[in-house]
């Protein structure tokens, strides 16, 4: 039975971007991840609270107490405090801090406010006082007002005795920089990156608080989704490659962003409205949102579930359709119901629940079952006999096609994923092993993507990307597919492809 039991209650992911190697130690980077965080983290604390008290105030002295301790530290030990921002990262001591998805509230904080306030980076002094930290604070989180923002905001500082602490202004490296070609491709990396992951956090806050009885949060849901429409019709090659690695501690999580992600993909290639796709979006996030009532001995058996456990189990459609009947966006959660309810049910009428006289599978419930389907099998599951790669999930689903699966939506979505769709491990015809990271735009070329070859070079990693589809001068093709493999074959982590500037860090 290919069903997808998910695993509630997992531990949420310490999913993490860190730097290139600068020459740092592990134990220097573990030290400006630890410390890096508190410090944002407690930066933050601070100044929500100077908002509701003023400088005196126990709470006050506590939280900037706090933020002197994180001071002290990475000062002792490094020497100096610099903190900047560079695509939606904060750097400290140029080493970027990374984002955990529980921490994302402050880090977007942080540098959004920087952006707003036209300050690229700040430095903070040795001898800065608790005094000087508060009226940074204060001043800081004050609403902008006149042209100048930057220097508006430089001369109150000077006039609230801050000495200690100063700030970069980002025009000036902006100018200075204008010459230099940007990366398209690294910033749709980083774009994808973070909506992939808000939206993993999301999830986790939305399973939890649905646990908790707390009301859902459609709204935020539907801003992400929107913001991933945009990516999707730009290019998709990279929330295609997150949604391939499967092996984050937030599955559970992961696989209600994967099955969005898959969903607005074909959605998109329908040619579906925008407004329209960002809606399937938000229905293919909350699919499984009835799993919550489940209870979590039955989702994560791993034997053979009991004729009265799989009962309940299939309960779990009726479920989320409860669940989202308390959302406080109830018109924006219908579409969500109905794929709820309908996600198992078959195109020819198979699966559950059994479908009453006159009720039509509708169009996004058909293609979530799809995307259900194509995460399903290519995660990796303890219960899972055979390993299942990308291009074999594929083949089950055009097999499957008018019993199954909508015929359409398969031939759209076999289009947008090609036949070895991006996350897939292949084997060249010269005998490399690569990653599939995008496809060929032409419709003759769906066996002959683009493919990341990662090669040993004396002890340097060397990464290089090889079109399929490039011919030699006789018109023969360069290289082949061979076979593709399962992650369990090799030794070849997706992580060091798709994350952004990745090292991924195990806790
Ligand atoms: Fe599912
Ligand atoms: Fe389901």
């Amino acid at each position: 039975m290919m069903d997808d039991r998910i695993h509630m209650g997992a531990a949420h992911g310490t999913l993490t971007a860190g730097t290139d190697d600068d020459g740092r130690t592990p134990e220097d980077r573990a030290f400006l991840k630890t410390h890096g965080e508190a410090l944002v983290i407690r930066l933050f604390a601070a100044s929500k609270t100077l908002r509701l008290y003023d400088a005196t105030n126990r709470a006050t002295q506590r939280v900037l107490q706090e933020v002197m301790e994180s001071l002290n530290s990475i000062m002792e030990r490094e020497g100096r405090i610099f903190v900047r921002s560079s695509n939606s990262f904060l750097l400290l001591n140029e080493y970027r801090i990374p984002i955990e998805p529980q921490h994302y509230g402050p880090f977007e904080y942080w540098v959004g406010e920087l952006q707003k306030k036209e300050v690229e980076a700040i430095e903070i002094g040795a001898a800065t006082t608790p005094e000087e930290i508060a009226a940074f604070l204060s001043e800081f989180a004050k609403p902008d007002d006149g042209e100048d923002l930057f220097a508006g905001l430089e001369a109150r500082l000077q006039a609230a005795g801050v000495h200690n602490i100063a700030l970069t202004h980002y025009i000036e490296r902006a100018t200075q920089l204008t010459d230099v070609k940007r990366d398209l491709t690294a910033d749709v990396r980083q774009e994808s990156n973070r909506v992939y992951f808000r939206t993993v956090a999301l999830m986790g806050n939305v399973l939890r608080t649905a646990e908790e009885k707390q009301i859902l949060q459609v709204r935020k849901a539907k801003r992400l989704t929107q913001h991933m429409v945009d990516i999707i019709q730009t290019d998709e090659s990279m929330l295609l490659g997150l949604a391939s690695i499967k092996n984050f501690d937030a599955y559970t999580f992961a696989h209600c962003v994967n099955v969005c992600i898959l969903s607005m993909l074909i959605g998109d290639r329908m040619r579906l409205d925008k407004a329209d796709v960002a809606r399937l979006g938000v229905a293919a996030l909350m699919h499984d949102i009835g799993k919550t009532y489940i209870p979590s001995t039955i989702l994560n058996s791993t034997g053979q579930l009991t004729d009265r456990e799989w009962e309940l189990m299939k309960y779990h459609t009726f479920f989320g359709v409860k669940e989202l009947s308390r959302v406080n966006a109830l018109r924006e959660a219908v579409d969500s119901m109905f794929v709820a309810v309908q996600h198992h049910v078959h195109f020819n009428d198979n699966g559950y629940p059994q479908r009453a006289g006159g009720w039509k599978l509708r169009l996004f419930s058909r293609i979530v079952t799809v995307a259900d389907y194509y995460d399903a099998m290519t995660a990796w599951r303890i219960y899972q006999k055979e390993p299942i790669t990308p291009d074999q999930a594929l083949l089950f689903i055009l097999q499957n096609s008018g019993e199954i699966f909508d015929p359409f939506v398969v031939k759209v979505f076999i289009h947008a994923m090609g036949l070895y769709p991006v996350g897939t491990i292949v084997e060249l015809d010269q005998g490399e092993i690569g990653v599939v990271t995008r496809q060929n735009g032409d419709s003759k070329l769906l066996h002959r993507p683009v493919v990341e070859v990662v090669r040993q070079e004396g002890d340097r990693a060397v990464r290089e990307s090889i079109d399929l589809a490039e011919r030699n001068p006789d018109g023969n093709y360069v290289r082949t597919i061979v076979r593709s493999l399962h992650e369990s074959q090799v030794d070849l982590d997706r992580r060091l492809i798709f994350l952004a500037d990745a090292t991924v860090e195990a806790e």
